[in-house]
């Protein structure tokens, strides 16, 4: 399977192209930076065009220099004005809109969510519902009848990373010893790509993140699918005592077992997520596999380190981890 396929099809991730109103904002101030640079464009290169053909070289030029001008007050003032005054529009509407931006106030339907970002993946709590997931933020739809924003509280487990889903909002970084804060109120259900946008390592590029936008009752059936205690499923035992004897637990959780490590993502629903790795590989069992086998096959760098499991165990382990839908 493709991991355009995994991600079921997600729109281009243009700010042109906004679904929340930070992006609207966004979009909108773009309209205006772009018209006003489009008019020094226009200016400028007419100017230069103007220039190269009323004065080009023409026969029986007489090679000579024309009149020099020095201290122009009015042309010195009228490039050092007008400029000025641009720059003054530029930054108070800019100022304007990130203060409309950050002064939202939280409502009570507010969903909230904490993203913790880590080398190289997402994870995403929501301490209300008592969810942990990683990669793939699920958000309900905001409609102007009842708004349900989502505020998402940004912290860092290591070095800085920045949260950047185009059609959604600008980029906030991920600070270490530092908590920032950010708003979406998603109008169109959907599924939205985004990326880590400051460079943190190696797997910078391999930080991929979605946001999934459901219509209310879909995403009241997620929480209730995630909040679910995780399978545990008798057939797969052998898999399941595989992942509580080797050192899966001590890095990762799945609720019920004595899974409770919390460097790597919580995999009490893995089989819910469309990918591995943060978004480098579809999560099929086949994918899994060879995740699992050696993460650096799929993620070089990958923090995860290969287990060196005999066939057998893998095999076992495999099977238990895709019953954890
Ligand atoms: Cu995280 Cu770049």
């Amino acid at each position: 399977m493709r991991l355009a396929e995994a991600l079921g099809a997600p729109s281009t991730p243009s700010i042109f192209a906004p679904a929340s109103t930070p992006a609207f904002a966004i979009r909108d101030l773009s309209f205006l930076v772009l018209a006003i640079v489009t008019g020094i464009f226009i200016v400028v290169a007419g100017v230069t065009v103007y220039a190269i053909l009323r004065y080009r070289r023409r026969p029986g030029d007489d090679g000579r220099d024309p009149p020099q001008v020095y201290g122009s007050m009015q042309i010195e003032l009228a490039w050092t004005v007008v400029p000025f005054l641009i720059v003054i529009v530029l930054f108070l509407t800019t100022t304007r809109y990130i203060f409309a931006i950050e002064r939202q106030p939280e409502t009570p339907d507010a969903v909230e969510v904490t993203v913790v970002g880590n080398q190289w993946w997402w994870e995403i709590r929501y301490p209300r519902l008592g969810i942990v997931t990683a990669n793939e933020l699920h958000v309900p739809v905001s409609d102007a009848a009842r708004p349900t924003p989502t505020f998402i509280t940004l912290q860092s487990a290591d070095v800085i990373h920045s949260f950047w889903i185009p059609q959604l909002a600008g980029k906030t970084d991920l600070v270490p010893g530092k908590t920032n804060r950010m708003w979406i109120d998603p109008r169109t259900p959907g599924t939205y790509v985004g990326q880590c946008a400051e460079f943190c390592g190696l797997q910078h590029a391999g930080m991929l993140l979605t946001v999934t936008v459901h219509p209310k009752d879909e995403f009241d059936r997620w929480v209730a699918a995630q909040r679910a205690a995780a399978a545990d499923d008798p057939a797969v035992r052998a898999g399941r005592d595989v992942f509580a004897s080797v050192a899966c637990i001590s890095c990762h959780t799945v609720r019920g077992t004595p899974g409770n490590g919390v460097f790597g993502p919580d995999l009490t629903h893995l089989m819910s997520r469309a990918t591995l790795g943060a978004g480098v590989a579809a999560n099929t069992p086949e994918n899994l596999r060879a995740w699992v086998d050696d993460p650096a096959r799929l993620k070089p760098g990958a923090r995860m380190p290969a287990m060196k499991l005999s066939r057998e165990q893998l095999d076992g382990l495999v099977a238990y981890l895709v019953t954890l839908r």
